[in-house]
C-alpha cells in the first residue's frame, strides 16, 4: 500500500505531529543482570547488538498503564483536552486482551469519549502504519484529531531460556497526537509493505500465561511465547530499510539529501549502520537509543522521536523518516516534513492542565465506583441468591 499526501495540487488538508510523548518503567535490566542467570556476558550483547540495558514493566504495568503515560504527556505538550480526539490507535503485540482493546481501556482511562479506539497488529511496524491509517482519516476530512501510541510489555512475552531473543527486548511506550493543518507539511507519504512467507521468522503464536504444550512432537516449544530466528530476520532487515526509505522518499517528491533525521526501529545497532552503508548516509542521521532501552517493539520508534525532539535532534521544516520492519514479516516508512509546533505554556494552558488531570480523577474515581458496586452487588447475590427467569 502506497500514499502520497504532499502532491502539488492535491487537496489541502495535511496531518501534523502536534504532540508527542513517552515513557519507560523504572526498573532497568542490565547485561550483567541477564549474565547473572544466562550464558552470555555484557561484551557479546553490547557488541553485537548496541544494547546495555532495557526497561521492564513492573507487576501493575500493563501495556494500556504505559501508553496512558505516553499520551498524556502527548497532550500536555499539545494541549488538548482528551474529548477533542477523534480516534485512538494503538500499535502493540502485548495487548492485555484479544478484546476489549488496549485501545478502548486507553480511551476511557483518558476521558477521550468523542474517540473511537482499535488495536493495530503489526509487531514492530506497528507505529509506522498506526501514523499512516491516522494520516490518512485526517486527509480524508473524516476527522481532525488521532493518537497514535505504540506500547509494549515485551518481558511479558519472551522466554527467558532463550538467549538470542530475550537479551534483545524491553518494556515502554511512545505516543504522537497527529492534527489537521492546512499548511504543507506533516505526513507526506507512507509505504507499507508486508510478506507472509516470512511467518515462521519471527512470531508470538498466542497469548496466555500457561505454558501451552502442543501435541504435534513440539513438545516443549511455548506457543504464548516469542521466538526468532535472528540470523534471517536481521538479513531481511538490512534488505529492506534502505529499499523502503528510497520509495517513501520518491513518494514525497523529495530527494534523499533533503532527509534530515532517519528514525529507524531499534533492533539493532549493526541494522542501523548496515542501512546507514546501504543508503549511502552518514551514520549520525539515524537516531539511537538502543543502548538504554533495547529493542521496545511497536513502542521504538515513537519513543526515540520523543527523544529526538527533546534532544532538539529535529527543528521546524526538516524531513524526518521513520522506518519500521518486523514480525509479519512487515515492513513501512513515513516521510514526516516537521511543522513549527510550539508547547504552549500560556495561562490558558495551564487551565486546560489542570481541566486534563482533573477528568482523569474523575474517570479513576468512577471505575472504582463501578467495581465496588459490581462487588457488593455479587456479594449480595452469593448471601441472599439470584432468581433465575425458571422460578416464575
Ligand atoms: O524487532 C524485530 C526485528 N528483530 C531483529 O531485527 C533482530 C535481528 N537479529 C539480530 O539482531 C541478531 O541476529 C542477533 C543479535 C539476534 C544474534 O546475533 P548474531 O550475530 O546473528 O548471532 P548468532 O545468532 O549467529 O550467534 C552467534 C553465536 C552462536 O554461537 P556459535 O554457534 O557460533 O558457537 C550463538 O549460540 O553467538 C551465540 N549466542 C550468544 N552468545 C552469548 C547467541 N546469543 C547469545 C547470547 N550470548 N545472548
Amino acid at each position: 500500500m502506497t500514499n502520497s499526501f504532499g502532491a502539488p495540487g492535491s487537496d489541502r488538508r495535511y496531518a501534523h505531529i502536534v504532540g508527542w510523548g513517552m515513557y519507560v518503567p523504572e526498573k532497568v535490566l542490565t547485561n550483567d543482570d541477564l549474565a547473572a542467570f544466562m550464558e552470555t556476558s555484557d561484551e557479546w550483547i553490547s557488541s553485537r547488538t548496541g544494547i546495555r540495558e532495557r526497561r521492564i514493566a513492573s507487576d501493575r504495568e500493563t501495556s494500556a498503564v504505559l501508553g496512558l503515560k505516553a499520551a498524556q504527556q502527548a497532550l500536555q505538550v499539545t494541549d488538548i483536552l482528551p474529548p477533542d480526539i477523534d480516534l485512538i490507535i494503538v500499535a502493540t503485540s502485548t495487548p492485555e486482551n484479544i478484546f476489549p482493546s488496549t485501545a478502548s481501556i486507553i480511551q476511557h482511562w483518558l476521558g477521550a469519549t468523542n474517540a473511537g479506539a482499535f488495536d493495530l497488529s503489526a509487531a514492530c511496524t506497528g507505529f509506522v502504519y498506526g501514523m499512516d491509517m491516522a494520516a490518512q482519516a485526517i486527509r480524508s476530512g473524516s476527522i481532525n484529531t488521532a493518537l497514535v501510541i505504540g506500547t509494549e510489555t515485551m518481558s511479558r512475552v519472551l522466554d527467558w531460556r532463550d538467549r538470542g531473543t530475550s537479551i534483545l527486548f524491553g518494556d515502554g511506550a511512545g505516543a504522537v497526537i497527529l492534527q489537521t493543518r492546512a499548511e504543507r507539511g506533516g505526513v507526506l507519504s507512507s509505504v507499507l509493505r508486508s510478506d507472509g512467507a516470512g511467518f515462521d521468522m519471527l512470531g508470538l503464536p498466542t497469548r496466555g500465561s500457561t505454558e501451552i504444550r502442543s501435541a504435534d512432537g513440539l513438545a516443549d516449544r511455548q506457543l504464548h511465547k516469542m521466538y526468532m530466528a535472528g540470523g534471517e530476520v536481521f538479513k531481511f532487515a538490512t534488505r529492506v530499510i534502505g529499499e523502503s526509505v528510497r520509495q517513501a522518499v520518491a513518494k514525497a517528491g523529495i530527494k534523499l539529501e533533503d532527509v534530515n533525521v532517519i528514525i529507524p526501529h531499534q533492533a539493532n545497532q549493526r541494522i542501523i549502520q548496515a542501512a546507514a552503508r546501504g543508503l549511502g548516509l552518514d551514520a549520525d542521521m539515524f537516531i539511537s537509543n538502543l543502548e538504554r532501552y533495547g529493542n521496545t517493539s511497536a513502542a521504538s520508534i515513537p519513543i526515540a522521536l520523543a527523544e529526538a525532539l527533546q534532544n532538539e535532534r529535529i527543528h521546524p521544516g526538516d524531513h524526518i523518516v521513520l522506518v519500521g520492519f518486523g514480525g509479519g514479516l512487515a515492513w513501512g516508512s513515513v516521510v514526516v516534513k516537521w511543522g513549527l509546533v510550539q508547547p504552549d505554556d500560556s495561562t490558558a494552558g495551564k487551565i486546560r492542565e489542570q481541566r486534563r488531570r482533573a477528568g482523569y480523577a474523575i474517570v479513576r474515581i468512577r471505575t472504582r465506583l463501578r467495581q465496588w458496586l459490581r462487588r457488593i452487588s455479587e456479594t449480595l447475590n452469593a448471601l441472599f441468591g439470584a432468581q433465575h427467569p425458571d422460578d416464575h
